[in-house]
């Protein structure tokens, strides 16, 4: 089966600075995988890479068969490669409804927007009892949920996440986790960087382990033994 995702021997480098050596990897249908790593593994290039924000020095960056090395952002977006932005993307001043009705106008057309709105609300109940609420005032974990749902109505082939539990209240990951399991379950695939590896591991089916810039290991999670979960917060052991 074609992966949704592939990078092939990918080499990045901001400047001279080399960040990623020969990383190969691959997301199939359906399949969620956890990227985890130590600080400065290289696991956010590896989401820029495979959306399109950075291109390789070498290497290929394939999705669903289509090779997109060096095409731009957009172009990642238009093949389904979806990114949840980190931090909170959101227009503070505007309501919930507001914000997505812009977003849908943008990605479907005015006639579009209906149905995206109902989408977004069934999909983030949260954000339903709140779409008069101006997003500046949501919580930090609403406003997550709102520029995850401006990208996801859009239903992606595959999302790369980056630390979409940094600074939530537990209850409050709980909530996103729920909303990527849903996201599965209507077929998207996921690509997902967490801190939280016992999240990532509950959700994903396999895991790939980056050390300094280069796959060190990868397995099913189930695998995903504690020796290497102590390096990625220790990788000096
Ligand atoms: N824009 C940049 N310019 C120069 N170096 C960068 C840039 N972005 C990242 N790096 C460097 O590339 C390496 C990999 O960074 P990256 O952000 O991919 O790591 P990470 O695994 O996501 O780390 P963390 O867990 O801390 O988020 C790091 O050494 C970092 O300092
Ligand atoms: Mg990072």
């Amino acid at each position: 089966m074609t992966p949704v995702l592939e990078l092939r021997d990918v080499a990045a480098a901001y400047g001279p600075f080399r960040a990623l050596f020969g990383v190969s990897l691959t997301v199939g249908p359906g399949e969620a995988v956890a990227l985890v790593g130590a600080n400065g593994a290289g696991k956010t290039t590896v989401a820029r890479v495979a959306t399109g924000l950075v291109a390789p020095t070498s290497g290929a960056v394939v999705v669903d068969g289509v090779d997109l090395t060096g095409k731009r952002t957009y172009e990642f977006a238009r093949a389904g490669v979806a990114h949840a932005p980190e931090g909170r993307s959101v227009f503070a001043t505007l309501t919930v409804d507001e914000n997505l009705t812009l977003s849908f106008r943008r990605l479907r057309g005015r006639k579009g927007v209906p149905g995206g709105l109902d989408l977004a609300y069934e999909m983030f109940p949260v954000l339903g009892r709140r779409r008069q609420q101006t997003a500046g005032t949501l919580s930090g974990g609403e406003q997550r949920m709102l520029s995850m749902a401006r990208v996801l109505v859009e239903s992606p082939k595959i999302l790369v996440a980056d630390e979409l539990s940094l600074g939530l209240a537990p209850i409050i990951v709980d909530e996103v986790y729920a909303s990527l399991e849903r996201l599965r379950q209507q077929g998207t695939s996921l690509l997902i960087v967490e801190q939280q590896v016992a999240h990532a591991l509950d959700l994903c089916d396999r895991v790939v382990l980056l050390d300094h810039g280069a796959v060190s290991w990868t397995g099913a999670s189930a695998e995903a033994t504690d020796r290497v979960i102590t390096q990625v917060f220790d990788p000096a052991t």
